[in-house]
């Protein structure tokens, strides 16, 4: 079935842009593109790296490891040496808090 659960406040993603967190025991990046708040498995499908260590621009996140890219909105890989996705999340926000929905 799976459920939202809580991944941070919308403030301070607000001020980050970028936050890594486990939620449930899942590896999750929420982003803040443009008012917009997007979420994907935080670790690189090219190897042990972690995208919440990245660099966002635009709607794209830069792995801190060998560069390749990610479209945050999507998951779908941008970059090489990139070529697989990262699983997106959905998401919402409620008052204050980002919630992203786990499966
Ligand atoms: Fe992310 Fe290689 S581990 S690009």
């Amino acid at each position: 079935p799976g459920k939202w659960v809580r991944a941070t406040s919308l403030a301070e993603l607000l001020d980050r842009q970028v936050i890594g967190v486990d939620v449930l025991g899942v590896p999750v990046v929420v982003y803040s593109v443009d008012g917009e708040v997007f979420a994907t498995y935080d670790i690189c499908s090219h190897g042990k790296a972690r995208l919440s260590d990245g660099y966002l621009e635009g709607r794209e996140i830069e792995c801190p490891l060998h560069q390749g890219t990610f479209d945050v909105c999507t998951g779908q890989a941008v970059k090489a040496p990139c070529i697989e996705p990262v699983r997106p999340f959905q998401t919402k926000i409620e008052h204050d808090d980002v919630l992203v929905f786990i499966d």
